[in-house]
């Protein structure tokens, strides 16, 4: 019988992944316990099923051990790293070894699968997201054009326009599912870019301080220049400022440039904070600038009432990007762009070979090809679809709804505790705060926090302090995920003294 570390306290037992855990000698279904050489490429039915069976009880026994399970393990030794970096043998080995080494890899660094996740954007991946993959996988479908599998497309362009309806942005919209939010900014960068026209050397990006990184990639990546992007201050509340947007803009003019673009947060990745979103818009459309809203974290909310209250104005955007695989719950991979004008999308996508020329239009679906920089690509579409279907999109909101609580609740709770001073306001579910005592003191509470292994936080600097957050982004996250953070604040050892204390 394999064993395997426990999770929950590191010391052996039987099974995380129970697989055909029978004596071999009596049992004749261990066929995964013994070399598997002849396992040709193409399965039989019965070990497609066999294997499918194994892997479903191995994330069934995973996903079952999570509420004890540690936040976070302990780094991997070198070796241990090495051996998971194993070339390939020439001949097949048992599935019981490799799923164990797939559990050992997984049970090192943080587990963001977890309820106690609270890092970084959460996302714990729900399990009608893995089996949509799944799924999808199998069918191994060509979504890239409407030809060769209409009826995917279809299912997909569904999701869409759902997506779409549910920002606003009216008739003349496209969509697409990209793998996640920085390539889809680096998508509406192009498009901004496109509608500029052929010689943007004079076009200039503004994107706030707060915001995501990969704007800024995407601005480089899509060969804008350095000297072209303007990161513009945030105020106290950590929103854009839009006097120092206005003057960077004149300063730009003045000196012969345009605005190319003004890309907008709806939802920070450090505090989870919205723009000003209306007058992002309306500079942007006075100055004939693209305006682009990043809703990779925040788009989803838009679900709820508070959300949609919140992200007001963001139907007006040129482009919405948009992660079903943070506010939607999905498995990692699946983000998504939308486009006010669909037909700059397609301008900036357009692309033809002589193998395309039997690619035919089916009408009113588009070609996801056409739509964004992928060729070929994954039945994106499915994941989300199966998971909308089977649970209902009230089950969504409603725990998107539970999020803003948890982040209320957190605040509120926080707020009380003398060692602590939370920074804005959450606009959404993720809560930052700081030690009074200043950054020696909130760097002791966040390696406190998370050397405990029972939540996992990350932390950033906000304004030039080191700040931790606590980010609400997953159904696996409850109360007493919220209870155990502000019980270890309670619990942590005297503060440590500097002279930064915050006022
Ligand atoms: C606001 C925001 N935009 C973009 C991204 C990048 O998304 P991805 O990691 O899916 O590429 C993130 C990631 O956390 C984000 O929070």
């Amino acid at each position: 019988m394999f064993q395997i570390a426990d999770r929950s306290t590191g010391s052996c037992h039987e099974y995380w992944c129970c697989i055909s855990a029978t004596d071999p000698a009596t049992d004749s279904t261990d066929r995964y316990s013994r070399p598997v050489n002849d396992l040709s490429l193409e399965m039989t039915s019965e070990q497609r099923v066999d294997l499918g069976q194994e892997a479903v009880r191995f994330l069934d026994e995973f996903l079952s051990s999570l509420p004890d399970a540690p936040a976070s393990y302990p780094m991997a030794d070198s070796a241990t790293l090495s051996r998971f970096r194993q070339a390939p043998p020439e001949d097949g080995l048992p599935l019981d070894g490799l799923l164990a080494t797939i559990a050992e890899a997984s049970n090192v660094g943080a587990d963001s699968a977890a309820g106690s996740f609270l890092g970084y954007i959460p996302n714990c991946g729900i399990y009608s997201g893995a089996v949509g993959e799944f799924i999808a996988a199998g069918l191994n479908r060509y979504t890239g054009g409407n030809h060769a599998s209409t009826g995917a497309v279809a299912i997909e362009q569904g999701v869409i326009d759902w997506i779409l309806k549910l920002f606003g942005l009216g008739p003349k919209a496209a969509g697409v599912l990209l793998s996640g939010g920085s390539i889809a900014n680096l998508t509406a960068i192009v498009a901004a870019r496109t509608r500029f026209g052929n010689d943007f050397r004079d076009g200039v990006v503004y994107v706030s301080v707060q915001a995501h990184h990969s704007v800024n990639k995407a601005a480089r990546l899509a060969g804008i220049a350095d000297d072209r992007v303007r990161i513009i201050g945030a105020d106290q509340q950590l929103r854009m400022d839009i006097d120092q947007l206005e003057l960077a803009i004149e300063a730009d003019l003045a000196a012969g440039l345009k605005p190319l673009a003004i890309v907008a947060s709806a939802g920070t990745t450090d505090s989870g904070t919205i723009d000003p979103l209306q007058e992002v818009v309306d500079i942007a459309a006075a100055h004939g600038a693209w305006s682009h809203a990043d809703a990779a974290y925040g788009g989803f909310f838009q679900l709820t009432e508070r959300g949609r209250a919140r992200l007001g104005g963001i139907e007006q955007f040129d482009s919405i990007t948009i992660d079903a695989h943070k506010s939607l719950f999905m498995p990692f991979g699946i983000g998504g762009l939308l486009v006010k004008d669909g037909d700059t999308l397609v301008e900036a996508n357009a692309g033809v070979g002589s193998y395309m020329q039997d690619v035919v239009d089916v009408e009113g679906l588009p070609h996801f090809f056409a739509l964004g920089p992928e060729l070929t690509r994954p039945f994106r579409g499915l994941p989300v679809w199966l998971g909308l279907h089977l649970h209902g999109v009230g089950a969504f909101r409603s725990e998107l709804d539970r999020m803003l609580n948890l982040a209320e609740r957190a605040q509120r709770e926080l707020d009380q505790l003398e060692r602590i001073r939370t920074v804005g306001q959450p606009d959404l579910s993720v809560v930052v705060f700081q030690s009074i005592h200043g950054d020696a003191d909130s760097k002791f509470l966040f390696d406190y926090i998370n050397n405990s292994g029972r939540v996992f936080l990350s932390s950033s600097e906000i304004h030039g302090k080191f700040v931790l957050r606590l980010a609400f982004l997953s159904p696996r996250t409850k109360d007493d995920d919220l209870d155990a953070v502000l019980e270890l604040i309670g619990s942590a050892p005297s503060p440590v003294e500097s002279d930064d204390e915050i006022p």
